[in-house]
């Protein structure tokens, strides 16, 4: 039985219950993170928390919680739900008020959930046996505050779901000029002739905590070319390979792209390179 978080109370997750009028609800008026735990041991946690408090500030919710009492309600879902491979949800809504008015109201309490669902282990960096995908693409049609992560995705699964009815596991993302966005719950990177290139954060997309992870890795730990700058779709096309991230896939390699295959259509050598250092080096930041 999985154990939820619910404004100061650990529960089973299917007694967890919320107003009908709370905001989340309503009006998706929230802001949530998804914080990757293998064996208990948090990934990443510190810039989670952060990106968690810049939403916050973003749409104006005030919570003021601490970092401890976020790290011990994190820490005791994971105790409480098997201390597994844990994606830890956690969100914050502004709460119930007593009639439906989109101004914010006063004097209502946030509401605060998390749960936890189990992920796979930390993929394998071994071309044999890692996970591939494949993705549709897409015109983005979402709204001009991507780099805060809402809890309002409706955008998100309308073009996610796009993928999904072609058969693919993710659709990546263009603006009206072109350019690569990101993919509906992703970062997309592409590697040509081993320089790697990542759209730079801006309004347009997330800034993905595995994003920055990989870069920094990559970085210190590689002489691999990485740019953050726009990327044209074009190249995204003829890349010889492309990557998606997020903290329950750590890098995806992409081997399909429309039905068409990514350079070759197997996994890339650079992707193992990339995987290899960011499975040694993930916790040192
Ligand atoms: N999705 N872009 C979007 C739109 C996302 O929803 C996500 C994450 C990312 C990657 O961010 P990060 O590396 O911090 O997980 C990029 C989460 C996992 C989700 O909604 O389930």
């Amino acid at each position: 039985m999985s154990i939820a978080f619910l404004n100061d109370n650990f529960l089973p997750l299917e007694q967890a219950k919320i107003s009908p009028l709370d905001r989340g609800f309503l009006f998706g008026d929230g802001i949530y993170e998804v914080v990757p735990s293998y064996h208990g041991k948090l990934l990443g946690f510190n810039a989670h928390l952060d990106r968690m408090r810049t939403g916050l500030e973003g749409i104006n919710l005030q919570l003021g919680w601490s970092h401890e009492k976020w790290k011990s309600i994190c820490d005791e879902l994971c105790n409480q739900n098997g201390n597994g491979n844990l994606g830890l949800y956690l969100q914050v809504s502004r709460g119930a008020d007593i009639k439906r008015y989109h101004a914010f109201p006063e004097n209502v309490k946030p509401t605060v959930f998390g749960f936890a669902f189990e992920i796979g282990a930390s993929p394998s960096s071994d071309k044999g046996s890692a996970k591939t995908f494949s993705v549709s693409t897409a015109e983005d049609l979402r709204w001009q505050r991507c780099h805060i992560k809402s809890t309002a995705l409706l955008g998100n699964v309308l073009h996610f779901q796009y993928g999904h009815e072609n058969g693919d596991d993710e659709t990546i993302l263009y603006n009206d000029r072109h350019e690569l966005t990101e993919a509906a719950a992703c970062n997309v990177f592409i590697v040509k002739n081993r320089v790697i290139s990542t759209p730079p954060l801006d309004n347009q997309l997330l800034p993905g905590i595995t994003r920055n992870l990989l870069i920094d890795i990559l970085k210190k730990h590689s002489n691999l070319d990485i740019q953050e700058r726009v990327v044209h779709m074009d190249e995204v096309n003829n890349a010889d390979e492309i990557w998606i991230t997020s903290s329950t896939k750590e890098i995806g390699p992409v081997i399909k792209i429309d039905g068409r295959p990514v350079g070759n259509g197997m996994i890339g050598d650079i992707w193992v390179e990339a995987q290899k250092l960011f499975t040694k080096h993930k916790y040192d930041y």
